[in-house]
């Protein structure tokens, strides 16, 4: 039988903002013909000027010759007119994140291709099941999940919807595997792998900070302390502070917020209103010039208080929490434990698989962690997993 995709499966993306300009690259490089649609013709041509610049770049540093390079981007057609996605094998959809709105382009772009044509979406936190569900043909949909920027990070979470064609999954995935990526396969949750497991890796570290928790200051110099305790004692490349300045503080509480609704508000996931203020200030983060830190020009980054006994405690209680989400994944079979640590490492650079650090600290060192935290508060957000009890009970490992 015919293989579903090979180099010659024409590649559609929809929207040409950060993430589906990326993956017209990922695809183009891949040697695939690539058309990428925006309704918003700014949209196309921002796109198209970002794509000569990032080569151009490429080329100066003598990563890419000029030859590679025009081959490459003559790959790309840029369109603002759906209909120019006929030919294609695949569509990626990287629109805006409403789910009316994607359902409704899906709904046109099945007027317009064959029904061979694989449709997917690279949404962070909708239902890949609600999106497929309103589709002629929703075994043919799926969600491929890329991370920014899609050129840069290696991890793509694949996500089948309840109905999709469980071959199909498998073709794309080994498409992607072959554009050298790392896909893992993850279950239709909130979230998925990377934007659940790491939930804590923030929220538990705003915690810390509006308690003081163990004297951590107040103001920056507290976050910074925060920073300092997961980077320098963790091998965390980043504090939790500082990456969410980075990520967006916008885009942070929405996916938060997002998550905790999705799973009925359980505790362990509710957002926090340190976060919600710096939204409504508008303190996004780098993007914006000041989020938790100040990024103005000749601002002055606040010092940490470097105690290495506190932030050893600091780590191990948002340490413990990270593994506890972490495991709880695995428990409800969201993805494999392999999967899971592969996640942590490869789409937000975690210094070590979560799971595979649990069986270094023993599943009764985390329990005994948590069960402590939960006492001392009296609140749910700090019951450990069935699955980590039952470890720590049996000895037992996550990994052989
Ligand atoms: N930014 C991230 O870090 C990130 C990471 C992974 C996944 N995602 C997901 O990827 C998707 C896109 O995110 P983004 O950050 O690239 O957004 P973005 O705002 O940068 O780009 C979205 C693009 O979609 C276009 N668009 C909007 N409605 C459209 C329509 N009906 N038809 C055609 N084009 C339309 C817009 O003009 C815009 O260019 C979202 O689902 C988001 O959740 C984002």
């Amino acid at each position: 039988m015919k293989p579903r995709f090979s180099n010659a499966t024409a590649i559609g993306v929809a929207g040409a903002g950060t993430m589906g300009s990326g993956i017209a690259l990922v695809a183009a490089a891949a040697g695939h013909s690539v058309v990428l649609f925006d309704s918003f013709p700014g949209a196309i041509d921002r796109a198209r000027a970002a794509h000569a610049g990032t080569y151009q770049k490429l080329i100066e540093k003598g990563k890419i010759t000029a030859d590679e390079s025009t081959a490459i981007l003559s790959r790309i057609v840029y369109t603002d007119q759906p209909k120019d996605l006929v030919d294609s094998g695949l569509i990626i959809e990287a629109i805006v994140e409403d789910l009316g709105v994607k359902q409704s382009l899906f709904t046109t772009l099945e007027t317009i291709v064959s029904d061979p044509c694989v449709l997917a979406s690279n949404t962070s936190s909708l239902s890949v099941t609600s999106i497929g569900g309103e589709l002629r043909l929703p075994s043919r949909f799926l969600g491929i999940h890329f991370f920014n920027p899609a050129t840069l990070m290696p991890l793509v979470e694949i996500i089948p919807g309840l109905q999709s064609d469980t071959e199909l999954v498998n073709d794309v995935r080994a498409l992607i595997n072959s554009w050298g990526k790392t896909t893992v396969l993850v279950k239709d949750t909130p979230g998925f792998i990377v934007n659940r497991v790491a939930r804590p890796f923030y929220g538990e570290s705003i915690r810390i900070f509006e308690e003081g928790w163990l004297d951590v200051p107040e103001g920056a110099a507290g976050m910074a302390t925060i920073d300092w305790a997961l980077r320098e004692h963790g091998g965390f490349r980043m504090g939790p502070f500082e990456l969410m300045d980075l990520i967006g503080n916008d885009i942070n509480y929405t996916v938060t917020e997002t998550v905790w609704k999705q799973f009925y508000n359980d505790p362990r996931y509710r957002p926090s209103l340190t976060q919600k203020r710096m939204v409504e200030a508008k303190r996004y983060g780098r993007k914006s010039g000041a989020g938790y830190y100040d990024y103005a020009a000749g601002a002055v980054l606040p010092e940490p208080d470097k105690d290495p006994v506190r932030a050893a405690r600091i780590l191990h209680r948002v340490l413990s929490m990270l593994i506890n989400e972490a495991a709880d994944a695995c428990y409800f079979k969201i993805a494999s434990p392999a999967d899971i640590d592969l996640a942590m490492t490869k789409g937000v650079n975690y210094p070590k698989g979560l799971l595979r650090w649990c069986d270094e600290l023993g599943a009764a060192q985390v329990v005994k962690e948590l069960e402590a935290l939960r006492e001392e508060y009296s609140e749910e957000r700090y019951r450990p997993s069935v699955l980590l009890k039952r470890m720590a009970r049996e000895g037992l490992k996550f990994h052989a």
